[in-house]
């Protein structure tokens, strides 16, 4: 017999009387008078083995948890009294005929099945254990399930997995690029894709007609619980399309996913919403569409009041939740201080009870003007509502934040519901006041509508693009857009954001070239791999379903990288740190 012939999760009553040879490691042992019972485990399950002979009993006491043992033995039936329900191999055990001892196990740093008994930093650091546990390992197979059903839809609709390079030309996308430094060429560097954009256009030009590529990109930001400095794109472009197309399709990948990996059918069509509503109605462009709690306009209502903070400002907004009592003094506290940190002067509130308002800034308003109030935004009994008022980007953001905090307050954020929705019709580009120029809202390579292609020279902020995000829960999973494919207008797209000819020339001069030999309407859209998993998964930290995640601050803490590199390495490169006291 081989090591094994049956993994741990695998035996039934089907398997009663076989012999059979388990491998694996040690999750429990429980000694009862002349017996031990062991749980054995691996990647599949757990099996119960039985030692009850002498000189098994004798290895037996000396095993510990996590010792990597195999065995030999033959499948038994448990009494009815003793079967399992809740394991697969619940109906059997396995009684050793013999035993060996393959790896020993020290007393673990960390529980492998109680995550929370340990800091994250802990946990990282002996991230090889902290994947025996069950949670992370599913995690890793829906990761897994996931991108093989990505590819296998994407090959059956023609298109083809290209590789792209890692190591190229930085050029301003957004984020910081990670820089490499060359030996071959000193003083110079590669950039770390930041995403393969301007390949998998080249691809277009290239007739390559429909690509994908599940990708490595590396951008040196701020991190959150949903971002990391390298991450992983399901990266796709398509020629000859629109944007209907490139949604039909898109959707139908989503759909196929769900379904598949976590049996969810998802709606068909998915819902449109234009940039403007969804920060209008949800004071952001990720909204989290599991829970109504809209915010409402209330600059009208309020200015008829005798709250004179409202009366002077710009714009007030207003949302409502249910369960008033609920909002104790501490609650409303506690989203006032959350209101205040992200910029508010403060976060007013009244409750409706019995058609009228209660606490907060009630007084302010008359009889009639609360009624006019409940009936004109539909206020229902026992309901709270909070408002802001300020400049109308500050009211919506603020409240879009209260919102999502209400929404975790109240348990409103069911992870087995998917809410997906497109957000369209984006602003090409914003003003950044720091740098008084434009940046481009997606990238400089997405396209205006068509009716706007005139005002990109001399109205830049008033032109909508042909850009659209897939928002699921509130999480971004994907953006893309269709591109531009003329020469003249990419470069003019460049002057807006303030590039001269030189620049665009040393930056992008091989891309615009390209442009000029024939290429293809097309367009695309990228996919956070790790955010889809996360959903996939129900989990809300994105280290939760990578193997080796990088911590807020980018580090890793298992293999101490970044690190210091010798004098010598530095040398060959050409590269002479400042603070000299960190070289080795
Ligand atoms: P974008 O920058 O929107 O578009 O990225 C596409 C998707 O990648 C995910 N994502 C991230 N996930 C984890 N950590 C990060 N730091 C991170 N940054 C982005 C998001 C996002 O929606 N080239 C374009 C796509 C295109 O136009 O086709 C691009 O990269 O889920």
């Amino acid at each position: 017999m081989g090591i094994r012939t049956h993994n741990c999760g695998e035996l039934s009553k089907s398997d009663v009387k076989k012999s059979v040879s388990l491998a694996g490691w040690i999750n429990s042992v429980r000694t009862h008078g002349q017996i031990i019972f062991v749980d054995l485990r691996d990647r599949y399950g757990k099996t119960q083995l039985v030692l009850n002979d002498e000189s098994l009993l004798k290895i037996g006491k000396t095993l510990s948890m996590e010792d990597v043992i195999s065995i030999e033995g033959i499948v038994s039936p448990r009494d009815n009294n003793l079967i399992n329900p809740d394991l697969s191999t619940g109906h059997i055990e396995v009684i050793v005929s013999s035993i060996k001892v393959l790896s020993n196990a020290k007393p673990l740093p960390l529980s492998i099945h109680d995550r929370e008994a340990s800091t994250e930093e802990h946990r990282l650091k002996y991230r090889y254990l902290e994947l025996r546990n069950n949670d992370l390992q599913k995690n890793l197979i829906i990761r897994h399930q996931t991108s093989q059903i990505v590819r296998e839809f994407l090959s059956n609709n023609n298109f083809l997995e290209i590789e792209t390079p890692v190591l190229m030309k930085s050029t301003p996308e957004g984020a910081r690029d990670y820089l490499v430094p060359s030996r071959v060429h000193n003083g110079q560097f590669y950039a770390l894709p930041q995403s393969p954009q301007m390949y998998k256009q080249l691809f277009m030009i290239a007739g390559l007609d429909r690509y994908f590529q599940i990708v490595k990109c590396f951008r040196d930001e701020d991190l959150r619980s949903d971002r990391q400095p390298e991450f992983t794109q399901i990266d796709i472009e398509m020629s000859f399309v629109d944007e209907d197309d490139v949604r039909n399709t898109i959707e139908k990948l989503i759909r196929e996913v769900f379904s598949k990996v976590i049996n969810v059918s998802m709606k068909k069509p998915f819902p449109i919403l234009s940039y403007y509503d969804a920060i209008e109605r949800y004071g952001t462009d990720k909204p989290d569409l599991r829970f109504g709690l809209e915010i409402l306009d209330f600059k009208d209502l309020a200015d008829k009041s005798g709250f004179n903070a409202f009366k002077n400002a710009e714009d007030v907004r207003l949302i409502s939740a249910p369960n008033a009592d609920f909002f104790s003094r501490k609650v409303i506290d506690e989203l006032d201080s959350y209101a205040q940190s992200h910029g508010a002067k403060g976060l007013a509130w009244f409750k409706v009870k019995e058609g009228s308002f209660e606490g907060g800034i009630s007084k302010f308003f008359s009889d009639d003007l609360q009624k006019e109030i409940i009936n004109q935004l539909n206020l229902k009994d026992d309901t709270i509502s909070f408002m802001v008022g300020d400049k109308k980007s500050n009211t919506l953001n603020v409240l879009g934040r209260i919102r999502n905090l209400i929404a975790e307050k109240l348990e409103l954020k069911d992870n087995s519901i998917f809410e997906p929705v497109w957000i369209v019709d984006f602003p090409l580009f914003s003003w950044n006041e720091d740098s008084k120029r434009f940046d481009s809202v997606n990238h400089p390579f997405t396209a205006p509508k068509d009716k706007d292609i005139d005002k990109v020279l001399n109205n830049p902020e008033e032109v909508i693009s042909k850009g659209y995000d897939i928002v699921i829960n509130g999480y971004e999973v994907a953006g893309g857009s269709i591109r531009i494919y003329d020469n003249e207008l990419q470069r003019n797209i460049f002057k807006i954001l303030d590039l001269n000819d030189d620049e665009i020339k040393e930056k992008f001069g091989f891309f615009i070239d390209a442009l000029k030999y024939g290429t293809p309407p097309h367009g695309g859209i990228a996919f956070g791999l790790d955010r889809l998993v996360m959903l996939l998964s129900g989990v809300n930290n994105i280290r939760d379903v990578i193997a080796f995640p990088k911590t807020t601050s980018a580090s890793a803490l298992m293999e101490e990288a970044p690190s210091h590199v010798s004098k010598d390495q530095l040398d060959e490169l050409g590269i002479k740190v400042l603070d000299s006291e960190k070289d080795v």
